[in-house]
């Protein structure tokens, strides 16, 4: 596998909108994308543009929200995954597997629209890792 760019920072967080004040006051954050949920995984999210990549703001949606856990454990929200482009995601997915690397699940649609899955962090250093297909025609600057 071809190891590709990493994408973004997933952050946990009890509450988007205090996340969004800080990340626009204290860190100087200039583009915030608007909010949106994404029921199927549970999460309501925010992306926050830095010069070489996002950093991706997630709120429990929902009471079974996958973050819940995690926010239960870390009540002021934190650092929750890694993402990383791969070129194509089935061929990502069979690579991980054959690494003998646990796949959390089938290949859905991500928040940029695109498939993706997750790695389990025992798998893979304490890392949860988000594997993300490339969107296509993305420009990289
Ligand atoms: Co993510």
């Amino acid at each position: 596998m071809k190891l590709g760019r990493l994408n973004h920072v997933g952050v946990a967080t009890p509450s988007l909108d205090k996340a969004i004040a800080f990340w626009r006051e204290t860190m100087g954050a200039e583009v915030i994308r608007e909010p949106f949920d994404l029921p199927a995984q549970g999460v309501r999210v925010c992306f926050v543009d830095t010069p070489n990549g996002q950093v991706e703001l997630l709120e429990p949606l929902g009471e079974d929200s996958p973050i819940a856990g995690f926010l239960a454990k870390n009540p002021l929200g934190g650092q929750h995954h890694l993402c990383f482009e791969v070129p194509e995601i089935h061929a990502a997915k069979a690579w991980f597997e054959g690494q003998g690397c646990r796949v959390l699940g089938e290949p859905r649609i991500g928040a940029h629209g695109t498939p993706v899955f997750f790695v389990h962090p025992k798998d893979m250093g304490g890392v949860l890792t988000e594997i993300m297909e490339t969107p296509k025609g993305a420009h990289r600057g």
